[in-house]
């Protein structure tokens, strides 16, 4: 059977950002708290979107979202929203401010502590505070997904916000706020996008339309992510890379797999998402490399590779190389990850929710091996 789910609408393209004012008019908020981080303010990110609203619009601003999504972060936004009597929240930033915010608007309007939601979010009802997205990063496809992590402490693994309530009513994807993306940032986090297609697309969920949008992501991201990466001013690159970022968000409602169960490995140190994810997506691949055949060649076809029984390490070598020439780093180690308790690394690894949707979950045995070659 299939499950076929609905994403938030989305206006997608250069110019999506004069859609913000009639979609807060559409929801009744007049007085929208905008959620960001240092760099955009710095950077004037910020003041394009505040332009794109009219000057007597009453809006309030809180720029100092952590690297990281916390609570700290959460509760210091959910206090200029009540000081501003906000009505309403716009988060524009990457995974981190984006994955803050569907916490935001749950403690907005329902109260209680964050941490409540995070242990146990069958409590967060419809009764969230409107939210609407606008990435800047291409990326971590937060802006349509239903669930995130927020780390209790800046140190401490983050924990599931998952619910579809936390859903944002809408997204407005415009390639403009990427344009000032640093090409290291834009390479790893365009490979988190390839890494939402290909795990999406390998799940054990049946969504022939999200399948479809998954491998179109794969091919993007192989086709663009260079071009991105060396001159970020290169616009169709960067439309590019948000369309594939948008569909590995839509691909990550199919689930995602050990790729991303590999970054609760690690979790226990502040290491970038994007750049994780595709450091541990070779050995994952060639696990997975005859165990997989049929959906392993249809991502090698949309990564331009020989679709045949040997997919999975071919796949493998791809990544490994695209990561060689984004400048990206090829094990954990050189990411500067310095702790040494592989046990507890396997374990977390090996008991991640993640597998579930898995076409073949690694055992622990199998970790023992995928854990080893990613820490390197
Ligand atoms: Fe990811």
């Amino acid at each position: 059977m299939s499950f076929i789910p609905a994403y938030p609408p989305v206006h997608f393209g250069f110019g999506a950002l004069a859609e913000l004012e009639n979609e807060l008019s559409a929801r009744g908020v007049d007085r929208p708290l905008i959620i960001t981080d240092k760099g955009l303010v710095e950077h004037g990110v910020y003041q394009v979107v505040r332009e794109t609203l009219p000057p007597t619009m009453n809006v309030a601003m809180y720029g100092e979202i952590p690297e990281n999504p916390t609570i700290a972060g959460i509760d210091a936004a959910l206090a200029v929203y009540k000081t501003e009597k906000c009505n309403g929240i716009i988060a524009l930033g990457g995974g981190s401010v984006l994955d803050s915010g569907k916490a935001l608007r749950v403690v907005a309007l329902q109260g209680g502590e964050v941490m409540d939601y995070l242990k146990d979010p069958a409590k967060i009802t419809k009764d969230v505070a409107p939210y609407i997205t606008i990435p800047t990063t291409a990326g971590t496809g937060a802006e349509v997904t239903f669930g995130g992590g927020i780390h209790p402490e800046t140190n401490a693994p983050a924990m599931g916000i998952r619910s579809p309530n936390v859903k944002p009513d809408v997204a407005i994807v415009d390639p403009t706020v990427t344009l000032t993306l640093p090409p290291r940032l834009t390479a790893a986090t365009g490979m988190d996008a390839l890494t939402h297609c290909v795990e999406g697309y390998l799940s054990n969920a049946s969504n022939p339309p999200g399948e479809a949008i998954a491998l179109d992501g794969i091919r993007r991201v192989v086709d663009f992510v260079e071009r991105a990466t060396a001159d970020g001013g290169d616009r169709v690159a960067r439309s590019e890379m948000a369309m594939a970022a948008l569909q590995g968000g839509m691909s990550i409602y199919m689930g995602l797999g050990p790729i991303h169960a590999l970054s609760m490995a690690f979790g226990d140190s502040p290491l970038h998402h994007g750049t994780l994810v595709t450091v541990a997506m070779p050995a994952v691949m060639r696990f997975y490399n005859g165990r997989a055949e049929v959906r392993l060649a249809q991502v090698a076809e949309a990564m331009r590779l020989t679709p045949d029984a040997d997919a999975g390490n071919r796949i493998a070598d791809a990544t490994a190389e695209l990561n060689d020439k984004l400048g990206l780093p090829d094990t954990v180690r050189k990411m500067g990850y310095d702790k040494n308790d592989l046990d507890r690394m396997i374990d977390d690894a090996h008991g991640s929710y993640f597998n579930h949707a898995a076409p073949v979950a690694p055992n622990r045995d199998d970790y023992v091996g995928i854990v080893t070659e990613v820490l390197g």
